[in-house]
């Protein structure tokens, strides 16, 4: 198993190319199911997460090849409708297939995703969606098992919370339903949007992109002409780039970025005294003389993503005076407190507030990556402890950042891919 060994203090400089978002890629590439032709995606991120869906598609009998940054998948020889537990149980995400293929074979097998790391994480929304659409839902052996042998029928949905792959995967369903398809309480997240807007551009009708309410005209189960296209830049990816520059007391410029994604993140920047020049398709965070402390809230965008909330943590560990968090999306997105204790963070917790005291002294030492982001939260940590961090279980960073060292070590930190 790979680890990482990363010596601090140290500062950076320089730029780095923003990846494509995973996130957006993965209903991209989920929603190729829906073509009748093979598809070209470009921007494609280079992480294990895009490599474990493209080898369900490839286990279902689509056909793909990836290239750099781009690839091109063919799903007209899908020959298999089961989504097997080998595969579902190392990403949560393939439930994302559920919609696509539902809508297109008229029945499908999904493994239930079960629990992970940063909460329980049901699919329940996805269900009931999908039931009010006509699909006969069971769940059996581990399995959900969706029929809709007519195909499935536009519905009025209502979802209860927010869900993001929940309102991808209805999105995808309702794109090849019969009839309109309004979606009540639907995620706004700039991931979502692109989904809409690639299918608009595949002949799909769809009003209120970006919007709480879509509506979606479907195509009876008439496949979809999917013209070449690129991945939108990676928010999270940047927004973590940003908090590196921002612990080491760093200069950074991030380039192929979309501020306009990351508003209530640079927002928080700014309250903490870090200063930005921003241009079109780039970003270049200044140091703060002093970091003040900050008040975050984690929400469904437009608001402050969940998905910054641990790299915050460690750049408030910098922070004059105590900083407050609230983790409002998942019950057990905490895993990093004890592990940014390690390295000598003054944190405390009550249930899902958090109160982060600073300026720390961090000191290296062995650290335990529990998930994606908290793996780059203790990265950022690292950077501005004193001495030698090894951050281990570095299979969650790989999951999601394209080459996370290099681009770092092309700054200057001082890090190391070194083996167990
Ligand atoms: C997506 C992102 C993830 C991000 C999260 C929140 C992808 C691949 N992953 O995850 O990086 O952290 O959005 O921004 O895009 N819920 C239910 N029932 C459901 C579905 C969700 O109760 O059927 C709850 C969840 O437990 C959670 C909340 O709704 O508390 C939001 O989850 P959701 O938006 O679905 O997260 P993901 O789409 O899994």
């Amino acid at each position: 198993m790979d680890y990482l060994k990363i010596t601090g203090p140290t500062t950076i400089e320089g730029s780095v190319d923003i990846a494509g978002a995973k996130n957006a890629a993965l209903p991209l590439i989920a929603m190729t199911i829906l073509a009748k032709n093979s598809v070209n995606i470009g921007n494609i991120p280079e992480v294990v997460d895009i490599r474990t869906l493209l080898k369900l598609l490839g286990n279902l009998g689509a056909t793909y090849t990836l290239g750099e940054h781009q690839v091109t998948i063919d799903t007209t020889t899908l020959n298999d409708t089961k989504a097997t537990y080998s595969i579902v149980k190392t990403m949560r995400a393939s439930i994302l297939v559920l919609g696509p293929l539902l809508a297109r074979f008229g029945h499908c097998e999904v493994s239930l995703p079960g629990g992970c790391a940063i909460g329980q994480r049901p699919i329940d929304l996805h269900l009931k969606a999908l039931e009010k659409m006509g699909a006969k839902i069971t769940i059996h052996g581990g399995y959900v098992r969706a029929v809709a042998e007519k195909g499935l029928r536009g519905a009025h949905i209502i979802f209860d919370k927010i869900t993001v792959t929940g309102t991808a995967n209805i999105i995808m369903a309702a794109a090849l339903a019969r009839g309109k398809t309004t979606i009540t309480n639907a995620a706004r997240e700039p991931e979502v949007a692109q989904l809409c807007e690639v299918l608009r551009s595949s002949g799909i009708s769809i009003d209120g992109i970006g919007t709480a309410e879509l509506t979606i005209y479907g195509t009876d189960r008439r496949l979809i002409d999917i013209q070449p296209f690129d991945v939108i830049p990676d928010r999270i990816e940047a927004g973590t780039y940003l908090c590196a520059g921002a612990i080491t007391g760093s200069k950074i410029t991030l380039n192929k970025v979309r501020h306009d994604h990351l508003e209530a993140v640079i927002e928080k920047f700014m309250e903490m005294g870090f200063t930005f020049d921003i241009t079109r398709n780039s970003i270049t965070l200044y140091p703060a003389k002093s970091i003040k402390p900050v008040s975050i809230v984690t929400q469904e965008y437009p608001a402050f993503p969940t998905d910054m909330q641990a790299q915050f943590m460690a750049l408030a560990t910098q922070a004059v005076g105590t900083s407050t968090i609230e983790e409002r999306l998942f019950e057990n997105r905490f895993m990093h407190v004890s592990e940014l204790q390690r390295l000598g963070a003054d944190i405390r917790l009550s249930g899902s507030h958090a109160n982060i005291t600073g300026p720390s002294k961090l000191f290296g030492a062995d650290v335990m990556a529990t998930d994606l982001r908290a793996s780059s939260a203790l990265v950022l940590a690292a950077m501005s402890a004193d001495g030698e961090t090894d951050v281990h279980r570095i299979y969650h960073l790989d999951r999601g950042y394209e080459q996370l060292e290099v681009k770092l070590k092309s700054l200057g930190a001082k890090i190391e891919r070194l083996k167990e």
